[in-house]
């Protein structure tokens, strides 16, 4: 049965002869792809597991065809459950939103640092988050973009169709590393607390690029206006605040300064311990005005930081870095 027909190739739904259940991808624009390099990628791709990963079964090779073979993801894709129709309530809670963020930056972590030798996604976003009934995230398409390396400008159109999650940096030198996949994982968390996309032009002017906004919103001390209106309940104000500190990280302009995915996992796992009785329902903040502006302070200064405000260890001044960013971005 026919899923569906976008970006790298057709995706079907299958059964095999145990009943397992299957999803078969049917890579378009493979010429030029050599056969036992291909076999070779694929089985670094097949050896990896963790519960974060969708599970690649298996593969075929035949004259021009190629096939993947992934283990079926039974409850859709994020991008779906973010901005399809759901109504005016999501079913996604702020737990669930804060463990599909937990169980993706595991399963990066995994590609990052767990393997050998590593592997980089290259084109982390909400479509490539698939969910299971339990909605555990599991990481899609990893080493895809690399397997289709061979068809270059296909690969750098693929790219640039998802720009609103590639990092700057990959604008200037081509180059996609681990640090690219942290930077856009930063996006995806932003997508997921705010319910929008990294790029909207249905949005007023200002409001159209995700990460442009939400900096300017976290740097007037308005975070509690980026949640998403669709959440049933408002999340305890130091776990918002946190969330967004953590995405600010990744989206840092200089690759160097953004934090590891095994960082990521500790900064929300900490927040995890230390603000899981804070939880509320309701929208009224549950924390003292002190403690409010401390997460808020943190927050607010990385963004200040980052645009090159205030500090002198930047060459760069913020209307230099917003219009170079505004050319990449649109
Ligand atoms: N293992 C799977 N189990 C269930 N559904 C899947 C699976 N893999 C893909 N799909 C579905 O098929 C859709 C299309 O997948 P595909 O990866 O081709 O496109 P995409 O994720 O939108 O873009 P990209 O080509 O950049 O990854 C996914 O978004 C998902 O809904
Ligand atoms: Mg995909």
């Amino acid at each position: 049965m026919l899923l569906v027909k976008v970006g790298y190739g057709i995706v079907y739904r299958g059964v095999l002869g145990d009943g397992t259940k299957v999803a078969v991808k049917n890579l378009l624009n493979n010429r030029g792809q050599a056969e036992r390099e291909f076999k070779v990628e694929v089985e670094v791709i097949g050896r990896v597991r963790h519960k974060n990963l969708v599970r690649l079964l298996g593969y075929c090779v035949e004259g021009a065809y190629r096939m993947l073979v992934y283990e079926y993801v039974d409850n859709g894709n994020l991008d779906q459950w973010l901005h399809g129709d759901v109504g005016e309530v999501s079913p996604l809670t702020w737990d669930i939103r804060r463990n599909i963020i937990l169980g993706t930056a595991k399963g990066l972590a995994y590609l990052h640092d767990g393997l050998e030798p590593k592997v980089v996604h290259r084109d982390v976003k909400s479509s490539n988050i698939l969910l299971d009934r339990q909605w555990n995230s599991k990481v899609s398409d990893f080493g895809l973009a690399k397997l289709l390396h061979s068809e270059r400008s296909y690969v750098t159109t693929r790219v640039m169709g998802t720009f609103g999650y590639v990092a700057p940096e990959y604008a200037c030198t081509g180059m996609l590393n681990e640090k690219s996949d942290v930077y856009s994982f930063g996006i995806l968390i932003m997508e997921i607390i705010s319910g929008r996309s990294p790029v909207d032009y249905s949005r007023p002017q200002g409001e159209v690029n995700l990460v442009e906004w939400l900096k300017t919103m976290v740097g007037n001390r308005k975070s509690e206006e980026v949640v998403d209106p669709k959440l049933p309940e408002m999340p305890a104000s130091k776990a918002l605040k946190r969330a967004l500190l953590v995405a600010l990280k990744c989206v840092d302009p200089d690759a160097t300064k953004r934090p590891k995915m095994g960082h990521v996992i500790h900064m929300l796992e900490a927040d995890d311990l230390l603000f899981r009785d804070e939880r509320r329902v309701g929208r009224e903040p549950s924390h003292s005005q002190h403690d409010y502006e401390l997460e808020n302070h943190a927050a607010t200064k990385l963004v200040h930081k980052q645009s090159g405000e205030g500090t002198s260890d930047t060459s760069e001044g913020e209307s230099g870095r917003k219009n170079h960013q505004s050319t990449r971005w649109r």
